[in-house]
């Protein structure tokens, strides 16, 4: 299988007002999550062992392998922004009801799930992500995980994933994870698109 990096469903421009600045997706989608297919394209010609699996195949035939370590990371890193760009939108914000009730069950308050977000974000120590995932129990529950590890890795369905890489958000928050982190879950997150996650696990 040939892999290509998916176009946006939306403009680069987009999410400008939003807190997320048409260079920053210049670089972003168009430069790192780039770099990681072509990356991820050259170890299948090199590995034939890869040849004709599936991006969730790969990750997972990759991941306890030691020589398939750097396979491992773009692959991961591919599937963790297609999941990023795909739970985005212009016009994210408003979080319908179905949704707002499990996590209202799960973290006793949208106010608690935000709060798990943003603590689970601060403590990511350098690159990583963060992540709404549905649990084997069937409960919403938030986990972060480094580098281009994803939660499948660790038997979770991931719902919703956040990017606290730096090159998600240097150039419009700096050095400011946590301004970040609020632009992000109240202006660009499609809780629509989260919800819909949420129905086909
Ligand atoms: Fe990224």
């Amino acid at each position: 299988m040939a892999f290509e990096l998916n176009a946006l469903p939306y403009s680069y421009s987009a999410l400008g007002e939003r807190g997320m600045c048409q260079e920053t997706l210049e670089l972003h989608h168009g430069k790192h999550h780039q770099a990681y297919v072509t990356a991820l394209q050259g170890f299948i010609e090199k590995h034939s062992q890869l040849r004709g699996k599936t991006l969730e195949e790969i990750i997972a035939c990759s991941a306890s392998s030691a020589s398939l370590g750097p396979v491992f990371n773009n692959a991961g890193q591919h599937w963790n922004h297609i999941h990023f760009w795909n739970s985005l939108s212009p016009r994210g914000g408003i979080m319908p009801g179905r949704l707002r009730d499990k996590i209202v069950e799960d973290f006793e308050s949208v106010d608690g799930f935000k709060n798990a977000f943003r603590t689970a974000a601060a403590a990511q120590f350098g690159s990583g992500w963060v992540w709404l995932v549905l649990a084997r129990d069937g409960k919403l529950e938030v986990t972060k995980t480094a580098n281009g590890e994803n939660p499948l890795m660790h038997g979770a369905q991931p719902i919703l994933g956040c990017d606290v890489w730096e090159h998600s958000y240097y150039i419009d928050y700096r050095n400011a994870r946590p301004k970040y982190l609020e632009a992000w879950f109240d202006s660009l997150v499609n809780w629509e698109h989260v919800e819909a996650m949420l129905g086909k696990v």
